[in-house]
Formats: C-alpha cells, sequence, structure tokens
C-alpha cells in the first residue's frame, strides 16, 4: 500500500486545531444511550441522529475524522448521499470501527479481551472501497485486585499489532487505542503504572508487527485517578502525569496521539486536554488532540431528544463542544468559552 498516502491521511488526522468525532458506537452501545433517554432504538432512528451529527454546519472546522460503525457507514442521508461521501464532500475523512468489542478474557473471569481478526483483511478492502481512509480497534484494560494481568496485556497489545499490520496492508491508517478504564478506587500513581506497562507493551508488539509508526494514531485514555478514589487528581496533576507516561513510552515518529474521553465529564475533558497543550506547548514531539465520543456528543443527544425540531438545537450543541475542543488541542481553551 503506498505509505505516502498513509502518511498524509495521519498528518490530515491531526491537523492544526483538528480532532476526531467518535461516532462508532456499536448496536448495543447507541441502543442504551437512546434508551436513557427514551429515544427509540431503531435503525432509522440510528440513522436520523448521525445525520443530525454529520450535517452539522461548519464542523468540518473542528474535525478532521468521523469514525463510523459498520451499520453507519452503509447509510446515507434522508436525500441518499452516503455518509461516507457526504463526510469526504466535506473534508473530513471517514473512518471506521473493526473490532468487535471486548470479550471475557479465558482463565481471568474479570478481563477483556478484543475480538475481531478473523476476516479482517476483507472487511478492510470492502471499507476502503466504500470510502474509509482510517480505522479504529479499541482495547480495554481494567484496573483492579490483582489485575490487570500480564496475560491481558500482551493478548490485547497483540491483537492491537495484528490489526494494525492488516490496517496499513490495506491501505487504512490505524487508531490504536489501548483504553485504561476510569472505573475503580485506583489512585492518580496507579494509574500511571498501568498505563505505562500498556503502552510499552502496545509499543513493544507494534515493532513486532512492523507498523510504520509514521503511519499510525495513537488513541490513549489518560492518567486519571479512578472514579471511586477518594482523592481525585488536579486538572494539571492529571496533564503532567499523562504527557510523562506518553513521553516516556510513545516513540516521536508517532504523528499523534488522539485522546478518548473514557466517561470524563465534558468540560473536564476539554480541561484536560488543553492543560496538556498549554504546560507542555513548544516541548511535544507528536500533536495531542482529541477523539472523543460521548464528551462531544451527550449534549447534543440530550437535545435531539429523537425530534426534527430539535436538530437545530443539537448541531449547535455540538458545534460548541468541538469548537471548545478544537481550542483545546490548541491550548487556547479558557472555561469563559462555555458561557
Ligand atoms: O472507543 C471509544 C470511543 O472511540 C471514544 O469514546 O470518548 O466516549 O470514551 P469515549
Amino acid at each position: 500500500m503506498d505509505a505516502n498516502e498513509l502518511k498524509a491521511t495521519a498528518q490530515a488526522m491531526i491537523a492544526q486545531g483538528k480532532g476526531i468525532l467518535a461516532a462508532d458506537e456499536s448496536f448495543s452501545t447507541a441502543n442504551k444511550r437512546f434508551q436513557q433517554l427514551g429515544i427509540p432504538t431503531t435503525e432509522e432512528m440510528r440513522r436520523a441522529y448521525r445525520e443530525m451529527l454529520f450535517t452539522a454546519p461548519g464542523i468540518n472546522q473542528f474535525f478532521s475524522g468521523v469514525i463510523l460503525f459498520d451499520e453507519t457507514i452503509r447509510q446515507s442521508t434522508k436525500s441518499g448521499i452516503p455518509f461516507p461521501q457526504l463526510l469526504t464532500d466535506a473534508g473530513i475523512l471517514p473512518g471506521i470501527k473493526l473490532d468487535e468489542g471486548a470479550k471475557p478474557l479465558a482463565k481471568s473471569p474479570h478481563e477483556l479481551v478484543t475480538e475481531g481478526l478473523d476476516g479482517l483483511r476483507d472487511r478492510i478492502t470492502e471499507y476502503y472501497k466504500m470510502g474509509a481512509r482510517f480505522a479504529k480497534w479499541r482495547a480495554v484494560i481494567t484496573i483492579g485486585q490483582q489485575i490487570p494481568s500480564s496475560r491481558c496485556i500482551e493478548a490485547n497489545a497483540h491483537a492491537l499489532a495484528r490489526y494494525a499490520a492488516l490496517c496499513q496492508d490495506g491501505g487504512l491508517v490505524p487508531i490504536v487505542e489501548p483504553e485504561v478504564l476510569m472505573d475503580g478506587d485506583h489512585t492518580l500513581e496507579r494509574s500511571f503504572e498501568v498505563h505505562q506497562e500498556v503502552l510499552n507493551v502496545v509499543f513493544e508488539q507494534l515493532y513486532r508487527a512492523g507498523i510504520d509508526l509514521d503511519q499510525m494514531i495513537l488513541k490513549p485514555s489518560m492518567v486519571i485517578s479512578g472514579v471511586d478514589c477518594p482523592e481525585q487528581g488536579s486538572i494539571e496533576a492529571v496533564a503532567k502525569a499523562t504527557v510523562k507516561c506518553l513521553l516516556d513510552a510513545v516513540p516521536a515518529s508517532v504523528p499523534g496521539c488522539a485522546f478518548l474521553s473514557g466517561g470524563q465529564a465534558d468540560e473536564t475533558a476539554t480541561a484536560h486536554l488543553n492543560a496538556m497543550n498549554q504546560i507542555f506547548a513548544g516541548e511535544l514531539p507528536w500533536a495531542l488532540t482529541f477523539s472523543y465520543g460521548r464528551a462531544l456528543q451527550q449534549a447534543a443527544m440530550q437535545t435531539w431528544m429523537g425530534e426534527d425540531a430539535n436538530v437545530a438545537a443539537a448541531q449547535k450543541a455540538l458545534y460548541h463542544r468541538a469548537q471548545c475542543n478544537s481550542a483545546a488541542a490548541l491550548g487556547q481553551y479558557d472555561s469563559g468559552m462555555e458561557k
């Protein structure tokens, strides 16, 4: 596959002040979020919701790419424009979620391993033809009593590396997403240790798989205290711990890190990204930006509620979060922007 095309795509994904909208929720995740708000869980509602997001005026100033789910990449606007074409025409790269979800890890009942490698080469060929230019695979690492185990970290890192190699062979830039969950009562220091171990094993596996590091994007979680930890790290502490961890583990040839939000409140996810870019301005070898799902969509979905009449207001809510996160990617966010 054309290395120059992959490099150019990776660079475009982390273009200055731009980030990625993760709109790749599977059926069950999308339906769960709809159910919580009383929105009907039909294919047409999922389509209408994604159309609302993707046609929001002006979002191409802030989004370099959008990650789609298999159902969504095959859907179109009400007027018949396929979503990948709609996005491409707006200068936004279509991406595709390639993993098939995290399943229980054998011999380790409290841990997960991500599946989806079977038949992946053919799926990549099909998605490339449909217009996808990058992909995502999420591995899930849980912190708890005696976990994560090295077995879990290695199995997930190995799968991430095999996925990334298949992507680069097939012309898609892989987003490599090892998510360390913020569930639990662990401290910031424990989160740091686990992130360090996970990122080191992931990059060892990427090396062994022959991955071209300048043709991929890392999608890490932030180093954060567990949600149930009585002592929560400050915005500055999270920013410093996260960047230290990345500097120690992520080679400079990786073009950028696009964070997941992982369940953080919208404004907190924005403030963390902003603090990293402000404190370390001019000192980082890679770009730091966002690839949020919930932290970009929550407000828009709660405004939309499945009603046509709310589309314009929901699009404004998405625009607002996108604009704040774009500013954070430049280290120029201020909480006054939320007013
Ligand atoms: O895999 C997870 C998504 O790509 C990011 O979602 O920002 O809601 O954690 P999140």
